[in-house]
């Protein structure tokens, strides 16, 4: 089997960039990223795809008339690679619907919430303000409301009382890094399909997200390539 294409998204650290380029490098994930493309010119993740020898690109969304047009430019870029998996790694622009459809069953986000709670922004103070005490990340295919395709796979992290927003955010990008190359690898094994509004694992409905804690996966055990 050929080494499959990845694109990946992002505005900023790139932290989840670096875990996917990572998984690649010990050979977690047989494939290649074939270009990160960035809407900031400052987004550290364009330093760790240079590092990794991977393409780089700059679309400045300022530069466009209208996110139409934006997400035009980076179809542009995109579609001649042909990925298998367009991943949205702390990319922070709203897409249009025209390019989710373009992408429909092969993007992919992942969100810093245990989703449906806490779409959009400020998702670790808005878990301690609300004394949960299991916070955590979700990785979900993108449909067109934000934050609400379906998740695939989910990484509860405990809320301590001592936490503020940035530690607890610490802990869960941690488990982030985790989960995503999870997910991704699940994707492009062929063994998770999001087909019309189905997610499917092994041939299976997945009903319920697969979930990650005490460094354990309920429902669902990877093997390595290697083995
Ligand atoms: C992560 O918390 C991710 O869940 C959210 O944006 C953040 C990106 O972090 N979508 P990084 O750029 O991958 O370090």
């Amino acid at each position: 089997m050929s080494k499959a294409s990845l694109v990946v998204l992002i505005s900023g650290s790139g932290s989840n960039l670096q875990a996917v380029i990572d998984a690649i490098e010990n050979k977690a994930l047989d494939a290649e990223i074939k270009a990160v493309i960035s809407n900031k010119r400052s987004a550290f993740g364009i330093e760790r795809a240079r590092q990794a020898n991977i393409d780089t690109h700059i679309i400045d969304h300022t530069q466009y008339p209208d996110r139409q047009s934006f997400d035009q430019a980076m179809i542009e870029i995109i579609d001649p690679l042909q990925p298998d998996l367009v991943i949205l790694a702390g990319f922070m622009r709203i897409l249009s619907d025209m390019f989710i459809d373009h992408y429909w069953h092969r993007l992919i986000n992942i969100h810093p919430s245990l989703l449906p709670k806490y779409k959009g922004l400020n998702t670790h103070q808005l878990a301690i303000d609300n004394k949960d005490k299991i916070h955590g990340a979700s990785v979900h295919y993108v449909s067109h409301e934000l934050d609400s395709g379906p998740v695939v796979i989910q990484a509860e992290v405990p809320v301590l009382d001592t936490d503020t927003a940035e530690s607890l955010a610490s802990r869960v990008l941690k488990a982030e890094h985790v989960i995503y190359p999870m997910a991704i690898r699940m994707h492009i094994e062929g063994r998770l399909t999001y087909n019309r509004d189905q997610l499917n694992l092994d041939g299976q409905p997945l009903t319920e997200p697969l979930i990650w804690k005490n460094a354990q996966l309920s429902g669902y055990t990877t093997t390595r390539h290697d083995e």
